[in-house]
């Protein structure tokens, strides 16, 4: 479906590769590039922060979208402003004041989003959606690629993209998308999807066969 993102998580990359990981899956159709930022905090894992994005986005030519798993946000914005993120997305969950976490997003120039884990309702964002770009629907708990998809979100994407209406907002489905469960969610309103495992199974530029056909079957 070529009307839908795709949008390859680096998560499930080659750590040691990133630059020519994203050139690569960029080469073979990917639409954004999806950076996972955890802090061991707000997720049981840790990954990478600001100044691996601003190493990696020389070698990104189209969107980094960059995923917060992260708490507090606020006090990071504008150091992954300036290290080139075109989106940056917190989630609902990461604060009691995700409202003027949004602001100061949009404050630094950059595009908005919003996560919702797997617990929380659509309604939790209906009062932010004047102030972002892109709503994010876990489709896992987040913290680690390779985990099974929830089927449950089916639902929730379908309301949020009912309480959407016409805005100009991107729905994003993060977590367990594969050429199985990416239908599901384009029916029930996505248009960007994020892919880890589904998209590198494993490869690297050493290997670059897992990718490739991979990203626009999905
Ligand atoms: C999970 C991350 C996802 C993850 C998806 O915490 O936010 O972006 O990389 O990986 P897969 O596609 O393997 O579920
Ligand atoms: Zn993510």
């Amino acid at each position: 479906d070529r009307t839908t993102k795709i949008a390859p998580s680096i998560l499930a990359a080659d750590f040691a590769n990133f630059g020519a990981e994203c050139a690569a899956v960029e080469a073979q159709g990917a639409d954004w590039i999806h950076v996972d930022v955890m802090d061991g905090h707000f997720v049981p894992n840790i990954t990478f922060g600001p100044a691996t994005c601003a190493a990696i986005r020389p070698h990104i030519k189209t969107v980094m979208d960059v995923h917060l798993m992260i708490a507090p946000v606020d006090p990071y914005i504008e150091a992954f402003a300036e290290a080139g993120a075109d989106i940056l997305t917190a989630h609902v969950e990461a604060g009691p004041h995700i409202h003027r976490t949004l602001q100061a997003i949009r404050g630094a120039g950059v595009k908005a989003g919003i996560a919702l884990n797997p617990a929380t309702p659509a309604s939790a964002v209906e009062y932010l959606l004047d102030m972002v770009d892109l709503v994010c629907v876990m489709t896992v708990n987040p913290g680690f690629g390779g985990q099974k998809f929830i089927h449950s979100q089916i639902e929730k994407t379908r309301q949020l993209r009912a309480m959407i209406g016409d805005r100009p907002i991107h729905i994003e489905i993060d977590g367990g998308i594969t050429p199985e469960t990416a239908p599901l969610m384009t029916a029930a309103g996505a248009d960007v999807l994020v892919a880890g495992s589904a998209v590198f199974k494993g490869g690297s530029v050493t290997n670059p066969a897992p990718y490739g056909d991979n990203i626009r079957a999905i």
